[in-house]
Order: structure tokens, then C-alpha cells, then sequence
């Protein structure tokens, strides 16, 4: 059976730290599918499809790499894409706690399904999509964070 696991996030927006654990990930899998989430209760600055279209033309020349949206709840996606692996990046003891309740309540409602950890690397490891829209709200420099193409997304949706 081919390895597919599942990235999930919100991707508000999708930045250089996301990237780095997906392209790992899919050195580790199969397949990887990128699985942006409506995420209401963030109130999102990027609509739902704008998220979605920025995250596909990220990866839009990888085969192995799939983006869907999901909007409910993860293990439904799970269950529904075949997928028994769950992808998710440590950056720091805080998100470990947060990340490992979620692990431990996923594998509750269905039992098989393992979430894998990978620690961003140090260079994203403060990154986070909240900071990223911050500076460039404040006319700060955001090229080192985004791809270029994501960067002109949010100058432009902030214009
Ligand atoms: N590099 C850079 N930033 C990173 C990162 C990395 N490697 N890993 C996480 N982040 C940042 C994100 O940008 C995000 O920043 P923000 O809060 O400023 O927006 C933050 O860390 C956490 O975001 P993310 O990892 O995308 O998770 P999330 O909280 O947005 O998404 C879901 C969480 C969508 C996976 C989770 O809510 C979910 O599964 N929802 C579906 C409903 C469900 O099943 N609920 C029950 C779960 S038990």
C-alpha cells in the first residue's frame, strides 16, 4: 500500500516554514497531501479558495504533492483520502503540547492513524503565517519568510 500522509493547516499564508516540512515530508512518503482548512475560527485573512489557489501554484510541478481543502473535521479527510499518516511541524516545546493533545484526540476517533513529527528546521522555527501578515501589514519585509510569489499575494491583498 503506497504511503500517503496528510498536512494539515491553515495557511494563512503559506510560508517558507510550511514549505520546508512538506517537501520533507514528501521525501518520507508517497504522497503528501497538503490539506488547507477553512479554519473559521481563525477569520482567516485569505479566503478559503485564495488559500487554496496559493498553496496548488506552490507546488504546482510536483506530482507527489496534492492540495485539497478540507472543512471539518481531520479525521473525516483522513478516512476519505485513504491517508493513516498525519503530518504535523514541531517548532518548540509549546507547539509539542498543542500538537500532542491533537495527536492523542485524532487517534481517539480513529484508531490507526499515526500523526509523524517533523522539527522545522531552526531557520523557520520562529516563523509563523500570524507574524508574517503582521510585518507586511507594517511595511516590513517579508521576501525571507514567503516565496516571491505568495509575497505579491499579500502586499497586493494588503494594498
Ligand atoms: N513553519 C512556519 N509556521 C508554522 C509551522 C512551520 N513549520 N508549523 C506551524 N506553523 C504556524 C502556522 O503558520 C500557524 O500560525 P498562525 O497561528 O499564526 O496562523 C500556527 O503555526 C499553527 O498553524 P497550523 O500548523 O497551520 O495549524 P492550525 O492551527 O492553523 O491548523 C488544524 C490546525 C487545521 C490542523 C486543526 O485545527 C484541525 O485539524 N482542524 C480540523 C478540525 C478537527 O479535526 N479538529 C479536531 C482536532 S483534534
Amino acid at each position: 500500500m503506497a504511503n500517503k500522509a496528510i498536512y494539515p493547516g491553515t495557511f494563512d499564508p503559506l510560508t517558507n516554514g510550511h514549505i520546508n516540512i512538506i517537501q520533507r515530508a514528501a521525501e518520507l512518503f508517497d504522497t503528501v497531501v497538503v490539506a488547507v482548512a477553512r479554519s473559521a475560527g481563525k477569520s482567516p485573512l485569505f479566503d478559503s479558495q485564495e488559500r487554496l489557489d496559493m498553496t496548488k501554484n506552490a507546488f504546482a510541478t510536483q506530482a507527489t504533492i496534492e492540495v485539497v481543502f478540507f472543512d471539518g473535521l481531520l479525521v473525516d479527510l483522513a478516512k476519505k483520502q485513504g491517508a493513516k499518516i498525519i503530518v504535523r511541524g514541531i517548532r518548540s516545546i509549546a507547539d509539542f503540547e498543542y500538537e500532542s493533545q491533537m495527536a492523542g484526540m485524532n487517534r481517539q476517533m480513529m484508531p490507526g492513524l499515526e500523526t509523524v513529527f517533523l522539527k522545522t528546521d531552526a531557520e523557520w522555527g520562529d516563523v509563523s503565517s500570524t507574524l508574517v501578515r503582521d510585518i507586511a501589514r507594517y511595511g516590513g519585509s517579508i521576501g525571507q519568510f514567503v516565496p516571491a510569489e505568495i509575497e505579491k499575494i499579500i502586499l497586493n491583498k494588503l494594498s
